[in-house]
């Protein structure tokens, strides 16, 4: 198929090339698309990397504020959405590249010296990634706002906790919500951790193996608050292991969200009946007007899937490529955007479900309840008679087998059988104050485990004070 070519001198790297490129060489490879959106964190790497061409007098003092003008200059052009792209601009380097050589003439067309693509975007993506992990962290921090507020806001309030999703004995509510907040607070450890791992500037690698010309690597690093600069140029270019990282735990997210969407979709369903969405959180039917449908819970847990394929996906491209940058790489952009945008969507979306809901405490005692959910309360009350707990469980278990077989209230035969002490433990509401153990679901130990909870907020909180 006959292709259109565009004129020569459109790319950077026109000097070495018979003609333009192909319309369908431009299609398949152009990144600007998706890569656009790193014109911020381009525009600081480029202010670094000239005021480093003067530092080393390779650009003098001149032609360093012309060039940091222009820049300025393409910066407002894109704060105010007048930046023109042109057919040839690649990717968003070229664009800003050609845009500052128009606005400085020869000045400009220095500034990629003793620099490539390689070195310029690792750094741009490394930028782009640590601000994006910290704004993951400060909404994940939100979240956990919301899961105590929601936890102290329903005190003494309790739910049967599961085990194969069957009643298994009862829980506090803040309990069960403060579980999911211990889940985040091990992504936002994982994203800190990863955090300090990405602050490595790659910039003054080159291309792959440095440069001829007297720059200084550590310099650009400090300007652009990197705590560190690489050490090998080659391995500088090529890692992409931020990205896989940053990848894992917003996969790892996207996991814990999606275990509190299936619990709201049962939680919300007529069949559990334990929480009402909000009206503005909630979606209806086009067809079933009685219908309000959970979907946040739902995308929730269905979003995980993308998150995890944007992981596999990026291992998969780096997986067996030679040394240094690859045109492969070019591939990391678009799954560590799309995961970062899908997670903080989820987050903000799950945040107002739970801020807004209406639970429902007597649907939820309702079945914590149930007599059965007193067996090991039953067992337990035997051992503390000097029974050994083996022998306990099977003299509860005859007594659920009885009640099941309908014998009667297992209230009644465990009196009957085990005295009249029974009845206490089998009362409505007296299973959840049993749970006394040190970071049980009771409340005689939840204070502390709050405590410990908003201790750990905090810490995280000025973890990530300190990363900015
Ligand atoms: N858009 C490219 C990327 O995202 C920039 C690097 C291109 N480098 C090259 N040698 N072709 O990776």
């Amino acid at each position: 198929m006959a292709d259109g070519n565009s004129s020569a001198s459109d790319t950077l790297w026109h000097g070495r090339f018979d003609g333009g490129p192909a319309a369908s060489l431009m299609a398949f490879t152009v990144s600007l698309p998706f890569d656009r959106r790193l014109w911020e964190v381009d525009i600081r790497g480029s202010k670094a990397h000239v005021r480093g061409l003067g530092g080393a007098g390779i650009l003098s003092h001149d032609e360093v504020d012309t060039v940091l003008s222009a820049l300025d200059e393409v910066a407002s052009e894109f704060t105010a959405g007048t930046f023109e792209f042109r057919d040839g601009d690649e990717d968003i380097h070229t664009a800003v590249e050609r845009r500052v050589t128009e606005l400085a003439g020869d000045a400009g067309a220095k500034m990629h010296t003793a620099r490539s693509r390689n070195d310029q975007v690792a750094t741009d993506l490394r930028l782009w990634t640590k601000d994006a992990v910290l704004a993951v962290v400060d909404d994940l921090i939100g979240l956990q706002d919301v899961l105590v507020a929601t936890a102290r806001a329903h005190d003494g309030v309790y739910l049967p906790g599961y085990t194969h999703l069957q009643r298994a004995q009862p829980v506090l509510l803040a309990h069960h919500l403060l579980a999911h907040g211990w889940s985040f607070a091990r992504d936002i450890d994982r994203l800190l951790d990863a955090h300090e791992r990405m602050d490595v500037s790659p910039l003054g690698a080159g291309a792959l193996a440095g440069t001829s010309l007297p720059i200084s690597p550590s310099a650009t690093a400090r300007e652009l608050g990197f705590g560190a600069t690489f050490d090998n140029s080659l391995d500088a270019v090529s890692d992409r292991d931020f990205v896989a990282e940053s990848l894992f735990d917003l996969a790892m997210v996207g996991i814990h969200l999606a275990r509190i969407g299936e619990e709201w979709v049962l939680w919300s369903s007529e069949e559990f009946g334990f929480v009402r969405i909000d009206d503005a959180y909630a979606t209806g039917s086009s067809m079933l007007p009685q219908k309000k449908n959970a979907d946040i819970a739902e995308l929730a847990r269905g979003k995980s899937g993308r998150l995890i394929g944007n992981l596999t996906g990026l291992l998969t491209t780096l997986k067996g490529l030679p040394l240094a940058y690859n045109r492969d790489l070019q591939e990391d952009k678009e799954p560590l955007f799309d995961s970062v945008d899908q997670i903080r969507l989820a987050i903000a979306a799950v945040s107002g479900m739970i801020a807004t809901a209406t639970f429902q405490p007597e649907a939820m005692a309702q079945a914590a309840d149930a007599e059965v959910t007193a067996a090991t309360d039953l067992a337990e009350h035997l051992v503390r008679g000097g029974l050994p707990f083996r022998q306990a469980h099977a003299v509860v278990g005859r007594l659920v087998r009885r009640h099941l077989a309908g014998e009667g209230a297992l209230v009644d035969l465990a009196v009957a059988e085990i005295g009249p002490e029974c009845a206490e433990l089998v009362r409505p509401g007296a299973g959840v104050q049993m749970r006394t153990s040190p970071g049980g679901a009771g409340p005689t130990p939840l204070p502390a485990q709050m405590a410990a909870f908003d201790e750990r907020v905090a810490a995280a909180r000025s973890r990530c004070a300190g990363r900015r």
